[in-house]
């Protein structure tokens, strides 16, 4: 097992010392984020092995990488994307800045089922090409793990389709990967008029096989007034519970209509999108363990309002945030803008930010046993920024990319 050595951090940021693992981040505590200035981060085969002040550091290993000025930061998290997809939807982004809403292209049978019948067309080759080279991208960016959704299929054949590129992707990219079956991401138009049968197709044709096949770990359904309803979703959440896949649930994002609730009595392990939030949604996610999940790219890209994680916070919720990487309200995959946007759009602090896309990320997948944190035992998938000044300079300087080396179970992916 070969060693790697990264001494003179400047900071090593979000570090885990505790006998117990630095659990899920919540309110006031979101507020707090823990570091060592100077520092030294040993990693042996895929694993942290050791870390702590520069009077500590081991004076050996294989290679040793001297990042005086840098800092060290556990890889992003990134617990909510859909970025296997075939090609664009940049003519809807013109059709958008031109005056049709986001909702008014889905209801025309764009949208998602633009998106879905691009895919149909596309091979599995193609399709795993596109989101290689995706996921290549991203981690550059610092992200480490991610969940990915299918639902952009929406036939038995390609949502099979998605989810075996993304078991594909878990080899061929090293990246920590949770896949999620969203088959309820858009009723196809060939049963607009049957919607019943649709739910029925996913839930005993599409559910059955995936199951079988082992192909996903959750359930996600479109909660909202263009997609399903309250009432389709309990129904779909239900069977998914019992082939074992918890909910991860899109809700929330224009309209409050009980999507929070159904997913709290099924005891989601997210609910995702929540631009709009209501003090009784507020409340009942307070007797619940569901993470409520925040992705202020889709507000920014579809022109839209931004989710309320003050209140969410200031209510004692944990949060997290991820990208929504997808061809429709998120065509980037980049963590770093998610934070800038949460701390510009949605007055969180760097330090909330980084705690809501490290380690709530991974226990929004949960990953929070592996990932996450800097703490011995855990993989060892971090990145090292260029020279900078603070902490603060990561979502200051928006859209710049401050990664300098990412590393993923201890293989350092060099910048090209
Ligand atoms: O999370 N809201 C539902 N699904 C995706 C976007 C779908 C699309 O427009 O392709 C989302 O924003
Ligand atoms: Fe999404």
């Amino acid at each position: 097992m070969s060693s790697l050595l990264i001494k003179n951090i400047k900071n090593l940021v979000q570090t885990d010392e505790n006998t117990s693992h630095r659990s899920l981040v919540r309110g006031d505590a979101m507020r707090h984020l823990p570091s060592i200035e100077n520092a030294f981060l040993l990693i042996e085969g895929d694993e942290i092995e050791d870390f702590g002040a520069m009077e500590h550091c081991p004076d050996r290993a294989d290679e040793i990488i001297d990042a005086s000025g840098k800092m060290v930061f556990p890889c992003w998290c990134d617990s909510h994307s859909h970025l296997v997809f075939a090609g664009s939807r940049d003519q809807e982004f013109v059709d958008r800045i031109n005056g049709l809403s986001y909702e008014e292209i889905a209801r025309r049978g764009g949208g998602i089922l633009n998106s879905a019948r691009r895919l149909q067309d596309t091979s599995e080759e193609e399709l795993l090409e596109q989101a290689y080279d995706r996921i290549q991208e991203i981690r550059s960016f610092g992200t480490g793990a991610i969940e990915i959704k299918s639902g952009y299929g929406l036939t038995l054949e390609s949502e099979l389709k998605i989810l075996r590129v993304i078991q594909r992707l878990k080899t061929l990219t090293g990246l920590a990967i949770k896949a999620t079956f969203l088959g309820a991401h858009a009723i196809p138009q060939s049963y607009k008029n049957k919607r019943a049968e649709y739910v029925d197709l996913v839930i005993n044709a599409m559910l059955p096989q995936i199951a079988a096949e082992g192909l996903a770990d959750y359930i996600d359904v479109f909660c909202e007034k263009v997609a399903f309803s309250v009432e389709e979703t309990a129904q779909i959440i239900k069977a998914g519970k019992k082939y074992g896949l918890k909910p991860k649930i899109h809700t929330n994002q224009f309209n409050c209509m009980g999507g929070i609730q159904i997913s709290v009595e099924h005891d989601a392990l997210s609910v995702d999108h929540l631009e709009v939030v209501n003090d009784e949604e507020i409340a009942c996610l307070l007797t619940s363990n569901t993470i409520p999940t925040l992705l202020p790219s889709a507000p920014f890209f579809i022109n839209d309002h931004y989710p309320p994680a003050r209140k969410l916070i200031d209510a004692g919720l944990p949060v997290a945030l991820a990208t929504d990487y997808n061809p429709g309200s998120t065509p980037s995959g980049r963590m770093p803008f998610v934070l800038s946007l949460a701390c510009i759009k949605m007055s969180m602090s760097p330090e909330e930010v980084i705690n809501a896309a490290t380690i709530n990320g991974a226990y929004a997948m949960e990953l929070g046993e592996s990932h996450g944190t800097i703490r011995k035992g855990k993989k060892a998938n971090i990145f090292i920024t260029k020279k900078i000044p603070s902490i603060a300079y990561i979502p200051y300087a928006f859209g710049s990319n401050l990664v300098e080396k990412t590393i993923i179970n201890g293989k350092i992916d060099d910048k090209v």
